[in-house]
């Protein structure tokens, strides 16, 4: 499998009506997947795979902001994953930790947010603190933002924003439901949804992944193992992306 489309450039979004695509995707989303399989076939342990994806992610993230996309999502650890064996969660909390503490001198010097998606409350306490911290800093700045799910479901961020709701509704603080009220009950509110979704690692799905905020991303799959996704990667999954015809529902005119 690659990538379903070649390189072209097309304006047809904005003929049609529909947002240009001309210039960057304001919003990338990324499942970060592969890093197992990229650290078998090397013979090395898994975590050696994730702390190889978490260097990936660096450089893809100053990547993105340096080609002026403004939000990058990456799903790094979902609801699902606790299932996993106890010491390679404890190896992607210690790398998280580490990215944290890193990235809030960067987000100072670079004036750039990061927030991060998910129910934090079950989370190591010095993640938790950390979370909160660099939650701080990007109040002060209005550059690019990545969003790092950690802990995060589609269909939890969806129930939680329903209870939510309805205690609001019961509480006489909300009315009438629409869809972007309820956007606003979401870890995503405030974000534009993700333009595109990448995933690498060749499977062909969501997992539940922004199920709600993707409802009209271009989807893009490759095989290329997360580690080894560089900023080709990134720029053949933009030009797939301006090559799709983006109508919403609507049609052609
Ligand atoms: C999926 O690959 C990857 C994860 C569940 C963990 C991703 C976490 C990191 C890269 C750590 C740090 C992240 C940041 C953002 C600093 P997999 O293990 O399911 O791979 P496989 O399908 O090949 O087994």
């Amino acid at each position: 499998m690659s990538f379903l489309k070649s390189n072209i450039f097309s304006k047809r979004d904005k003929k049609n009506g529909g947002p240009s695509i001309e210039g960057p995707p304001r919003h990338i989303a990324i499942i970060l997947d592969g890093n197992g399989r990229w650290a078998k076939k090397r013979g090395l342990p898994r975590t050696a795979g994730h702390a190889a994806g978490a260097e990936t992610f660096r450089r893809i993230a100053t990547y993105c902001k340096d080609i002026g996309v403004e939000y990058l999502t990456v799903y790094a650890f979902s609801t699902e994953n606790w299932k996993r064996p106890e010491e390679e969660i404890s190896a992607i909390m210690r790398l998280l930790n580490k990215y944290l503490v890193e990235a809030c001198e960067t987000m100072e010097k670079d004036k750039i947010r990061l927030k991060v998606l998910g129910d934090a409350s079950i989370l190591p306490s010095e993640l938790r603190e950390l979370i909160s911290k660099t939650a701080a800093i990007s109040k002060k700045y209005d550059g690019f933002q990545a969003n790092v799910c950690i802990n995060y479901g589609g269909r939890d961020e969806i129930v939680r924003a329903a209870i939510k709701y309805a205690k609001d509704f019961a509480d006489g603080r909300a009315k009438d439901l629409t869809e972007e009220k309820f956007g606003s009950y979401l870890y995503s509110a405030g974000i534009p949804d993700p333009d595109i979704v990448i995933r690498p690692g060749g499977e062909i799905r969501l997992s539940n992944f922004l199920i709600w905020e993707a409802a009209y991303s271009e989807l893009i799959f490759t095989d290329v193992l997360w580690p080894d996704f560089t900023s080709k990667d990134i720029d053949k999954a933009i030009a797939e992306y301006k090559s799709r015809d983006r109508r919403y529902g609507g049609i052609k005119v």
